[in-house]
């Protein structure tokens, strides 16, 4: 008897000790962390499913991803099992815009499992986001731009794309307008000319009639119309009058010259005035200087003499001059006041 209860007392005993360390086994299988922030990233219909990664000390974990579309409730592997990668590209077979798409993973370590994190459902056709499309061309006239441009995704049979074109004229860039093209190549037309405009695209995708997904807008480009014909027409006469009307002015002023050259030319020439010292020897009747001219004769002839009257003295001026100066004066100059 005491043999019965000191080994059934040793055995609960036994299990005190060890049943923490099987717990903590059993727990561990359970508790692999589930990957997180699991979402799907779609880009022009190009799809793929992302998680962050799950750290554990012992070794690198791997992941497993399922699917299941709407139409057949059961899941099935998509070419990403056991990976170590964070991300699953869509297969070709899932690239079907209008399947509602549902996928799930979970991480691996050895035996030890994490739970399933699913998913959003997932259409591409409503969740995936548009690029903005690629300006091809743009060829600038005086009233219009014509641009070419190229979709951002290769369309299938039936796609109905638009692209919703916003421009304005960079000096009052608040008012900006819309039109909807539905061609690659288009022309944003009435413009002003010799004008700095920009535009920018975006790409509107019809779902069903009245549903549609705006992709993202284009970045803003700017080009400068040109001069319409009608201006250059009008500036070529322009300057053609005003060529003419100062080929005309030089005519007439030419004429002008040649009409009444004599008076120009007394009135061009510069008055003539006496240096004032001169002037105050001219004013001495005694000058000796003068007085050397006296002896002048025929063989050493004096170099003529020009006589200037000042208008005033005129009088005091003639009677000098005649009296002082010999014949020889050839020319008398005088100032008129
Ligand atoms: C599966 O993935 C491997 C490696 O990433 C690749 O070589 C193979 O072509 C894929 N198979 C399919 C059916 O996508
Ligand atoms: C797709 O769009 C729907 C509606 O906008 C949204 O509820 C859903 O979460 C999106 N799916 C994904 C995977 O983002
Ligand atoms: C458009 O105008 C803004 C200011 O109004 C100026 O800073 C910018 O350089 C202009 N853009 C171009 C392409 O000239």
């Amino acid at each position: 008897m005491p043999c019965r209860a000191l080994c059934l007392f040793l055995l609960l005993l036994l299990l005190l000790l060890l049943g923490p360390a099987w717990a903590t086994a059993a727990a561990s299988s359970i508790h692999l962390p589930a990957p997180q922030s699991v979402m799907v990233y779609s880009y022009n219909f190009r799809s793929s499913l992302r998680w962050s990664p799950v750290k554990v000390d012992r070794g690198p974990v791997l992941y497993t991803v399922h699917f299941k579309t709407g139409a057949f409730n059961q899941w099935d592997e998509m070419n990403c099992t056991h990976i170590t990668q964070t991300e699953c590209n869509f297969p070709q077979f899932l690239n079907e815009r209008r399947w509602t798409i549902i996928l799930r993973v979970r991480a691996e370590l050895g035996q030890m499992v994490s739970d399933w994190v699913e998913s959003d459902p997932f259409v591409a056709e409503r969740n995936t986001t548009i690029g903005p499309p690629k300006v091809n061309s743009v060829i600038v006239s005086s009233d219009s731009l014509l641009v070419s441009v190229i979709p951002p995704f290769g369309s299938e049979l039936g796609d109905f794309l638009q692209y919703r074109v916003s421009y304005w004229e960079n000096s009052t860039s608040t008012t900006e307008k819309e039109t909807k093209m539905s061609n690659t190549l288009f022309k944003i037309m009435n413009l002003k000319e010799l004008t700095l405009y920009c535009f920018k695209v975006q790409v509107e995708f019809m779902i069903e009639q009245d549903v549609q997904i705006r992709g993202l807008q284009s970045v803003p480009e700017c080009y400068r119309t040109t001069v319409s014909e009608a201006t250059r027409a009008g500036y070529i006469i322009l300057i053609f009058l005003l060529t003419l009307f100062l080929v005309i002015l030089v005519i007439v002023g030419l004429f002008l010259m040649w009409r009444y050259h004599n008076t120009i030319k007394y009135w061009s020439q510069p008055p003539f005035k006496i240096p004032s010292h001169f002037e105050e020897y001219l004013k001495d009747p005694s000058m000796p200087v003068l007085e050397a001219l006296e002896n002048c004769t025929e063989e050493d002839p004096c170099d003529s003499l020009s006589v200037v009257c000042n208008g005033e003295k005129s009088q005091e001026c003639d009677s000098t001059a005649e009296g002082k100066a010999r014949s020889h004066s050839s020319s008398s100059e005088s100032e008129l006041t």
